[in-house]
C-alpha cells in the first residue's frame, strides 16, 4: 500500500535512469506489482521504459467476472497487460482470510490467462522456532498447488515462466533476512519438491527483508533463482543496487 501516480512516475524516471546501461538489469527477468489504483498508469510507463521491465499484480480472483464487489479479475489484468501476480502472500494469509484453497483458485486462474502466478509460502516465526520450517513449506506448496499442471516451465509463446514460487519467511519479512545457507536450503526443498511433483523447473524466489548489503550472500547459493523485494524496492538508488549485484 505505497505510492499514488506522482510517486511512481518520479521513482521510475530516477530507476530507469539508473539501470539503463547496466548489462545486469539487460539481462535480468524485473517486475513491478504496484497497487491496483496505479496499475494502470505504472503499465503506461513500463511500456515506454528503455529496460524491459514486467508489469505484476498484488493478487488476482478467480472468476473471470460476475458479482464479486472490490474484487480484480483475470480479464481486467490481461486488459492492463499484467504479466505476473502474486498469490498468497503472508500478509493476505495473516490479516485478509488467504486460504491455501482460494491460494490454489488464483493460481489456476491466473495459468489460464497466462499470467505468471507468483505463489508465495512460508514458515510463522513460531514453526521457525519449533523447526518446523520444512513441513510447514511442503504442506503449503501441497495444498496451494493441488489440481494445477504444468505443460511447460513457459507460458506458450513466451520467455517467461508458466509458474514461480516464492519463499518468505514470515518473521524475515520487514525484519532481518534469513541466512543465505537456511534461506538457500528451504528453496532446494521448494525446488525438489516442485520438480517431483510438476515434473518442471520452477524458479523459486527468496524474499524478506532484501537489501544491498544481502543480496550478493543470498544469490552466491545454488537454489534461489531471484528475490521479492519489498521495502529496499520503494527507493530507485536502492532497488537498483539489489539489482546490479545480483550478477
Ligand atoms: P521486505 O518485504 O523485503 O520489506 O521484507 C518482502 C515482502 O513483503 O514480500
Amino acid at each position: 500500500m505505497n505510492f499514488k501516480k506522482e510517486d511512481s512516475s518520479s521513482f521510475f524516471s530516477e530507476f530507469i535512469e539508473l539501470l539503463k546501461n547496466s548489462p545486469t538489469a539487460i539481462s535480468s527477468i524485473i517486475g513491478f506489482a504496484p497497487p491496483f489504483t496505479i496499475l494502470d498508469h505504472v503499465g503506461e510507463i513500463l511500456k515506454l521504459s528503455s529496460i524491459k521491465l514486467l508489469l505484476g499484480s498484488q493478487n488476482i480472483h478467480w472468476l473471470n467476472s460476475g458479482s464479486h464487489t472490490g474484487e480484480i479479475s483475470p480479464i481486467m489484468l490481461q486488459d492492463l497487460g499484467v504479466n505476473f501476480s502474486i498469490i498468497g502472500h503472508s500478509e493476505r494469509r495473516e490479516w485478509y482470510g488467504e486460504t491455501d484453497e482460494k491460494v490454489s483458485l488464483r493460481t489456476i486462474s491466473a495459468i489460464n490467462a497466462n499470467i505468471t502466478p507468483v505463489v508465495c509460502v512460508g514458515e510463522s516465526k513460531i514453526d521457525y522456532n519449533a523447526g518446523q520450517s520444512k513441513e510447514i513449506v511442503l504442506s503449503q506448496l501441497k495444498s496451494s498447488l493441488n489440481n494445477i499442471s504444468l505443460k511447460s516451465n513457459f507460458i506458450s509463446g513466451s520467455q517467461y515462466p508458466s509458474l514461480i514460487v516464492a519463499y518468505e519467511p514470515v518473521w524475515a519479512i520487514g525484519g532481518i533476512a534469513a541466512k543465505p545457507e537456511e534461506a538457500n536450503s528451504l528453496c532446494k526443498v521448494i525446488k525438489e519438491y516442485l520438480n517431483d511433483n510438476l515434473g518442471q523447473d520452477v524458479p523459486v524466489l527468496y524474499g524478506g527483508a532484501v537489501d544491498p548489503n544481502n543480496v550478493q550472500s543470498l544469490y552466491a547459493g545454488d537454489s534461489i533463482d531471484g528475490f521479492l523485494v519489498g521495502g529496499a524496492s520503494l527507493k530507485p538508488k536502492i532497488f537498483s543496487e539489489v539489482i546490479t549485484l545480483c550478477s
